[in-house]
């Protein structure tokens, strides 16, 4: 029995270890090394949308920020230090990312239980699940391996993997396919914009010049961000006019009636052409379980994106910095 036991666990250590690697991502992946690993971050995400609801749907930006730059490596984690300017102070992230002292707190409660083995990659993918699904979103299981960058991406660099606000419908297509996400993807993943909130200085030229929005919706944000820059830059709305911070499909229900917050936002309800991904949006805005398994989907693709593995990499004791 003793012998049959132990030749057990060196076949399964021997089956980890050739997973490991192989490099490919596995739910049970830190099955015998961190065995309360999702429960810690499942409480911790808990605490930390008691505190502030908003907080489920930024974790879910920065995974989304940090698999669009060099991968899912929790490079846009690391701070600009020794003379190194990285992702946090890149255009599409300084003064609007958060959460990061979130995923601190996590990581500080994990390496207290499981010290040195679970990377913070890993961690912020479990998190964004996480935030997801606290805010009333599906949930999913996350397979995990992902190991830590040791370097950030310059600032530009992740300004040309971030699609921008004023993106056409092309360009957001092109800008995912970049990534392996198909345009239907790009759609379920932009659902995410049912949570959360943006700056003035992010959608004050489409409530402002343009003509794709419905005018009622135009004057109730022109009440907030004022017309002529700086003023009111930093004014937050919300994404969603009808459920702010219940992750639901009234994203796609506001733009089928032209109250998409960004100009990006309403590109996917345009008027038709052959980008269009209008008749997506009319049946995600008609059937939440489309929306939600397509959401599944595309963030289990986006969850894979240039991930480390195997021996790539390392697990940062520090997510804001690489290991001495
Ligand atoms: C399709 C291209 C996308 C563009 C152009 C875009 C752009 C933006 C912008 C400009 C903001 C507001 C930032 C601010 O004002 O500080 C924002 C917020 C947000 N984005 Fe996106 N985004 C896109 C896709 C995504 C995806 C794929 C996700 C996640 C799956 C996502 C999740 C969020 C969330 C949850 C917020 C609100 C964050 C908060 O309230 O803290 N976005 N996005
Ligand atoms: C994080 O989770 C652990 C384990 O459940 C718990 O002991 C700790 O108090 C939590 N911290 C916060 C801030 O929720």
């Amino acid at each position: 029995m003793e012998s049959f036991t132990g030749w057990r666990c060196f076949f399964l250590a021997l089956f980890l270890a050739f997973s490991a690697a192989r490099g490919q991502l596995s739910t049970t992946f830190y099955a015998n090394t961190c065995p309360g690993l999702s429960q810690i971050v499942r409480d911790n995400m808990t605490t930390a949308i008691a505190k502030d609801r908003r907080m489920g749907a930024s974790i879910l930006r920065l995974h989304f920020h940090d698999c669009f730059v060099l991968g899912c490596d929790a490079s846009i984690l690391l701070d600009d230090v020794g003379g190194v300017v990285g992702e946090k102070s890149a255009i599409p992230n300084v003064n609007s990312v958060r959460g990061y002292e979130v995923i601190d707190t996590i990581k500080a409660s994990v390496e207290s239980s499981c010290p040195g083995v679970v990377s913070c990659a890993d961690i912020l993918t479990l998190a964004a699940r996480d935030g997801t699904f606290l805010l009333g979103g599906p949930s999913w299981d996350v397979a995990l391996g992902r190991r830590d960058a040791t370097t950030p991406a310059s600032p530009n660099v992740a300004l040309q993997n971030l699609p921008p606000f004023f993106a056409s419908v092309g360009e957001l297509i092109t800008a995912f396919g970049n990534k392996g996400l198909t345009p239907r993807d790009m759609t379920a993943l932009s659902g995410a914009h049912t949570v959360g909130s943006a700056q003035c200085m992010n959608f004050r030229d489409h409530i402002w010049k343009e003509t794709n929005i419905d005018v009622s919706f135009a004057n109730l944000r022109r009440s907030t961000c004022p017309a002529t820059a700086p003023n009111g830059d930093g004014n937050l709305a919300p994404f969603d006019v009808q459920t702010e911070l219940v992750f639901d499909n009234g994203y796609y229900k506001n733009l089928a009636v032209r109250k998409g917050l960004l100009h990006s936002d309403q590109e996917l309800y345009n008027g038709g052409g052959p980008q269009s991904q209008a008749a997506l949006v009319n049946q995600y805005s008609n059937n939440n379980k489309l929306f939600f398994d397509d959401f599944v989907v595309a963030m289990k693709k986006m969850g894979s994106i240039g991930t480390l593995t195997g021996n790539a990499g390392q697990i940062r004791r520090n997510c804001r910095l690489v290991n001495p």
